[in-house]
């Protein structure tokens, strides 16, 4: 089967750094990785890399990062804005930071919709955003969109973003630790919902985690990354039951709890 995308010996350097070094991985259509290690071992660079998203003082020192046959590494600013928020989606640890602290969500989602579709009125997409938040399984719909960030929990409000992501159906979604800001049965309901998401709309998700316990539960393929190199890939199941590398070994024997983390869909 075709790669949905495929990363092929990255390597980004900030300034005069090479902090993420020959780093490949494919991801086929509808598939799920994750990529764990602890902090600092390069996730949230190579999936800024992956969106295009490498701030001015980074670049792109080798490799090659293909999206459905096209060369990412050295698209334009332009190309990139056309792709995200479209055929790529991106969802963050903290969504607050993912909203206007002083728009209401219903007017957010609004803005969004007619940024790609200007001929959309507000009664469309009211009808619109309702029936995404239903589908993210948010209690009263209606009632959300009055209602400004501020006003939700944690975890609706990574519902919300899940919801907006998802508006475009895109093909990937990057999620940068999209669980670790909530508290433990938060994190099993929002993984339940990406896992359903995934299987519903074969939507590919990219997931960055420091845990190895999140990649076993989602139970797609893990990349483990350690020092800006993947040290060992393979089914998270696998790489639970059968770590080769040392770092890996040391990651799992860090989660005595590692059986506990159950989805809830
Ligand atoms: N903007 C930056 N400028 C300079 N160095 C950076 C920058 N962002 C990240 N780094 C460095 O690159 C390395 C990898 O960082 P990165 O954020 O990709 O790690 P991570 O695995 O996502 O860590 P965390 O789990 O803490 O989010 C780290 O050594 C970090 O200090
Ligand atoms: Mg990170």
């Amino acid at each position: 089967m075709n790669d949905l995308l495929s990363v092929k010996n990255l390597s980004v350097a900030y300034g005069e750094k090479t902090t993420v070094r020959n780093v490949s991985l494919r991801l086929a259509e509808g598939a799920i990785r994750c990529l764990v290690g602890t902090t600092g071992s390069g996730k949230s660079t190579v999936l800024h890399a992956v969106a295009g998203l490498l701030g001015a003082g980074a670049r792109i020192t080798g490799g090659s990062i293909v999206f459905c046959g096209e060369e990412l590494s050295d698209a334009t600013p332009s190309r990139m804005r056309e792709l995200l928020g479209n055929r790529i989606s991106l969802i963050f640890q903290n969504p607050e930071n993912f909203f206007d602290p002083i728009m209401r969500i219903g007017d957010q989602f609004a803005e969004f919709l007619k940024y790609h579709d200007s001929s959309l009125q507000n009664a469309e997409c009211a009808d619109m955003t309702v029936k995404a938040l239903a589908e993210m399984r948010l209690e009263e719909p209606e009632r959300l969109l009055s209602l400004y960030p501020f006003e939700l929990s944690g975890g609706m409000l990574q519902r919300c973003a899940i919801a907006l992501a998802m508006l475009s159906k895109p093909r990937l979604l990057l999620a940068d630790e999209p669980t670790s800001a909530l508290d433990i049965v938060s994190q099993a309901k929002i993984l339940g919902e990406l896992k359903r998401l995934n299987r519903e709309t074969g939507t590919a998700i990219l997931l960055v985690t420091h845990s190895m316990k999140v990649a076993t539960a989602l139970d797609g393929l893990v990349s483990v990354m350690h020092d800006g190199e993947v040290v060992e890939e393979g089914f998270a199941r696998d790489v639970l039951s059968q770590p080769k590398a040392a770092y890996t070994k040391e990651l799992i024997h860090s989660l005595p709890d590692i059986e506990e983390m159950r989805l809830v869909e």
